[in-house]
């Protein structure tokens, strides 16, 4: 089950169980709004441990509804909270299918990624290439080179787009990588999350030619061979792990 349909399920869970324990233990409690929501926090966080969510989305769930019903009491304009969905919405968009939430390269990655690539002119894409820092870092680093950055969430598409305008060897597009043909890329870049790494490898054993780079910041593909791992000198440790297609 995605993780978005567990919490939901969680929370309905939750409400139902407190729900009718509340009725029959203590029927007075509905009144006491702040009371009956945290009853069922700790009730949805218990049916989200049950469905196998990950730990952290108990606090999430122990927190949710008391914190509606206590902002709820605050007075603030609901359209604050519609616009802040839709900002929220705008940069991380459908994290909760991805499962890539946004974060970026810093620029001694950038650095390490520009040492991989090859020596003569070469086409690079970043997948899912959040607002486009790394691609432009390397084109400036590898002015012979062609950058593709390929990105679904709209607002940190549009920062990549214009911010790399004045880059004539940088050209950034809207969709999906998934759709993307990899076929036509000499290094792939991918800072992504451990749950799609399976599903790239395929894709680039599939498409990539031999010879070709895929190139992984963090997360491992479970199971594949590296040619290669970099430790980046920066203060989160960074890995680059590399991977050589064999031209399958
Ligand atoms: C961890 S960020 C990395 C950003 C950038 N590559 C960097 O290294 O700075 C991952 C990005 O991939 C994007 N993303 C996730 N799945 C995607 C998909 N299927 N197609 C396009 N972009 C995707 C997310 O919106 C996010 O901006």
């Amino acid at each position: 089950m995605s993780p978005l349909k567990t919490a939901i399920l969680a929370q309905v869970l939750g409400g139902f169980i407190a729900a009718s324990i509340i009725e029959i233990a203590y029927p007075r409690l509905f009144s006491l709004h702040l009371a009956a929501a945290t009853v069922q926090g700790v009730c949805a966080a218990l049916a989200s441990d049950r469905l196998g969510a990950p730990k952290w989305w108990l606090f999430i769930h122990l927190a949710f509804l008391p914190a509606v019903v206590w902002l709820s009491q605050a007075g603030i304009n609901p359209a604050w909270y519609l616009s802040a969905f839709f900002l929220l919405l705008l940069i991380y968009w459908r994290t909760d299918k991805s499962q890539v939430p946004l974060y970026l390269s810093n620029a001694a990655t950038a650095a390490a990624v520009a040492k991989l690539l090859p020596d003569r002119p070469c086409h690079v894409v970043d997948l899912g290439c959040g607002h486009g820092g790394l691609l432009r870092q390397l084109a400036r680093t590898r002015p012979d080179c062609e950058f593709l950055g390929i990105e679904h969430a709209p607002l940190p598409w549009l920062w990549a787009r214009l911010a790399s305008l004045g880059f004539p060897n940088i050209s950034i597009r809207y969709g999906d990588f998934w759709r993307l043909n990899l076929g036509l890329f000499d290094v792939a870049y991918a800072f992504l999350s451990p749950v799609p790494m399976t599903r790239l490898m395929q894709k680039a054993s599939t498409e990539m030619r031999k010879g070709t780079l895929l190139l992984s910041n963090s997360f491992a593909v479970p199971e594949g061979k590296t040619e290669d791992v970099v430790a980046v000198s920066d203060r989160r440790e960074t890995m680059l792990y590399c991977y050589r297609m064999r031209g399958e």
